[in-house]
């Protein structure tokens, strides 16, 4: 059976139920500047069964109406708006039994031939578009994500970092982090690529949907991972952090990504205090463009400063007068503390600014412990 036609068909039923069940404009696919990462949870829609294809024709359905463009859909669910709902109903039994008949695509056939569409140096940016987009969703099971090497998806990808169209780098750098998040395997092959200093240059781009994805996938690669820490600290990695945070002009989701990263990079720390610590957390820059971080309006980029902040104040490295003197924290932990005063007063959000008051509290103890110490 054609992969094209059965597709085809799909698509035809998929517009038409979404046209009379559902609200198709309700369901556009969800590629925009909007989406973060956490937004994107797996569409129930596409959680393979065992053997690795969708498990249901109800999945696959939901699988197809997200995929697809939804002006197309409404065009071709126009077409057949006449079909009656006996109609359309008969349409989906047959559907249903042409799938069982030819058996389901595994998803190893399906990034095959998302891959094999983005080697194709002919398709329309569209298709490929659409194939990244598939694989986003396909590299999300650990097992597909092991299996991207094997099927040349990771060269591939890497390939497409080089591509002059941004949104097509974001979303690889996109598939990138998701398929090495949490994945050891995963991050070792990528870094075998040799693709992580490009991803660091490409955090620095114009495009803020580039820089945010780019920044998703360094992020990805090298969390608890050694070589790739050990790489990007090597390629300035923290200096590029540095230039994020202080610069207040630069996307605030960049910067609060850059400062969890920061964060995470710490803790890291904490956790293996028989690594020796980085040199950049030496850096009483870096330490102080997270102090300021503290004076920002952003409320939850505050809150993450002071959590960066907490963790810098436990490592080894880093000096309680650099936070004293050069940074000012006393200052800045008062300032913060007089503001969230002030913020209490608002019933709707007492429960947060109470959060993150307590957290000013514990870096304010630390960093009295560390002064002592
Ligand atoms: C679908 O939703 C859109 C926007 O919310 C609305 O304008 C439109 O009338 C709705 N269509 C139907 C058929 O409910
Ligand atoms: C590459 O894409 C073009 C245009 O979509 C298509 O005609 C051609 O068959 C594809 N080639 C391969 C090898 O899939
Ligand atoms: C991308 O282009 C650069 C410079 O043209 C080249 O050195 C690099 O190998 C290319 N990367 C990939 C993955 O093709
Ligand atoms: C701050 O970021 C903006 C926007 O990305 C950039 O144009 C500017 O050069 C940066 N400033 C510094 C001092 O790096």
């Amino acid at each position: 059976m054609d992969r094209t036609l059965l597709l085809a068909l799909i698509l035809f039923t998929a517009a038409a139920i979404a046209e009379t069940d559902n609200n198709l404009t309700s369901r556009q696919p969800s590629w925009s500047t909007a989406v973060e990462e956490s937004d994107l949870l797996p569409p129930d829609a596409s959680v393979p069964d065992s053997d690795g294809g969708f498990s249901s024709m109800d999945s696959m359905l939901h699988w197809a109406i997200s995929h697809s463009d939804p002006e197309k859909l409404k065009e071709s669910a126009q077409v057949h708006e006449g079909l009656s709902p006996s109609e359309l109903q008969k349409r989906h039994i047959e559907i249903k039994e042409l799938m069982e008949k030819t058996k389901m695509l595994s998803d190893a056939e399906l990034m095959k031939i998302s891959i094999s569409d983005l080697n194709n140096v002919s398709i329309s940016l569209e298709d490929r578009y659409r194939a990244l987009l598939e694989l986003l969703e396909l590299v999300e099971p650990l097992d597909n994500a092991n299996d991207l090497n094997k099927l040349g998806g990771l060269y591939a990808l890497a390939q497409q970092l080089n591509h002059s169209d941004p949104g097509i780098r974001a979303l690889t750098a996109w598939v990138l982090g998701k398929a090495s998040q949490n994945n050891p395997t995963v991050q070792q092959q990528v870094l075998e690529l040799g693709i992580l200093s490009k991803l660091i240059v490409m955090v620095k781009s114009d495009s803020i949907e580039e820089g945010t994805k780019a920044l998703y996938a360094v992020s990805a690669l090298i969390r608890n991972n050694i070589p790739s820490q050990e790489l990007f600290y090597a390629e300035a990695g923290g200096l590029m952090l540095q230039d994020i945070l202080r610069n207040a002009s630069i996307d605030i989701k960049l910067r609060r990504k850059a400062v969890l990263l920061l964060t995470d990079l710490a803790e890291y720390q904490l956790e293996n205090i028989d690594k020796e610590e980085p040199s950049v957390f030496n850096s009483q820059n870096l330490v102080k463009s997270v102090v300021d971080l503290t004076a920002s309006t952003d409320l939850d980029l505050q809150e993450k400063a002071l959590i960066a902040i907490k963790s810098l104040l436990q490592l080894k490295t880093t000096e309680a007068r650099v936070f004293r003197d050069f940074c000012a924290l006393g200052d800045a932990l008062n300032r913060m503390k007089q503001l969230l005063r002030d913020l209490m007063t608002d019933e709707d959000q007492r429960d947060y600014v109470m959060d993150v008051e307590n957290v000013r509290v514990e870096v304010e103890n630390i960093f009295h412990r560390k002064l002592i110490k």
